[in-house]
């Protein structure tokens, strides 16, 4: 049941709103116009630029390279084609951590040169201070606990975090922390369901999980990943909808052989 599919707009309120009556959020990656026009149409609640960009669109390793000025473009081509979904954009790696005065210039960049409604920014304690300073500018910010992929080179894998009684509960310590800062909502990547179900109850902004299971508020995938364009990458929690990457190649090589003999065009298709 979706309470708020008739929403024009949907706001931070909104989603707090969706918690409360229990309606689950759906929110997706996108990083292109074409994209994002398709998924607003579509009823997604959150539309995250995310700079998981930084893998799927520029076929780097990890999230460390995509630069602000990259975050930007991406996000004013989203904030072109959206009409209802609210617009988070991820703070890049090196443009917030360690110094909340360049976390609010990096921030009011990306507010003013790409119209998008939000910022995101991984950690908990350690960046409290920026979470605030940016806060003190009216720009709602959204939390990531969990596996943090700017700190992969800390962590060593991609594997699930906070299986250990000791960072599940340094988890739910900067959880209450980001909450009490005023994040609006918070993302958990990666986690066992029964810590991210407990974050969930605990918390009254709304929880969004990416492997972190059923019991949390909503649930956030990578686009490319939904959609089967990225063939490479299987994890448990994902599910694909469509297999894109074995679509788009069998109609590439239509095309290819089309062209090679001479069926494209046709005296249809040409002037
Ligand atoms: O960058 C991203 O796509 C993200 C999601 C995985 C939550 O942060």
């Amino acid at each position: 049941m979706s309470v708020h599919k008739d929403v024009k707009k949907v706001t931070t309120q909104t989603l707090r709103e969706m918690k409360e009556r229990g309606e689950k959020i759906a929110m997706l990656t996108a990083y292109d116009f074409s994209m994002a026009r398709i998924l607003d149409d579509a009823g997604i609640d959150i539309l995250l630029v995310g700079d998981s960009a930084s893998n799927v669109m520029a076929g780097h390793e990890t999230t460390l390279p995509i630069t602000l000025d990259q975050m930007i473009y991406h996000a004013a081509s989203v904030v072109r084609a959206v009409k209802r979904a609210l617009i988070t954009v991820d703070l890049p790696f090196g443009s917030y951590q360690g110094n909340s005065k360049e976390a609010l210039n990096s921030t009011i960049r990306i507010m003013k040169e790409s119209g998008a409604h939000a910022v995101k920014l991984e950690g908990g304690a350690e960046v409290i201070e920026s979470i605030e300073r940016i806060l003190t500018a009216g720009v709602p910010v959204m939390g990531h606990l969990g596996l943090t992929p700017q700190s992969i080179y800390k962590f060593g894998t991609y594997t699930v975090r906070a299986k250990e009684e000791e960072e599940a509960d340094r988890l739910k310590k900067d959880a209450l922390l980001l909450q009490e800062a005023g994040c609006f909502a918070l993302v958990l990547e990666k986690i066992p369901s029964h810590l991210a179900a407990e974050v969930a109850a605990s918390l009254h902004i709304p929880v969004i999980g990416i492997g972190a299971g059923a019991g949390v508020d909503g649930q956030v995938l990578v686009m490319h990943d939904l959609l089967g364009i990225t063939n490479d990458f299987s994890p448990r929690f994902l599910r694909r909808y469509l297999n894109l990457y074995d679509d788009i190649k069998g109609a590439a090589e239509r095309y290819i052989d089309d062209v090679k003999r001479q069926d494209f065009p046709n005296k249809k298709e040409q002037y």
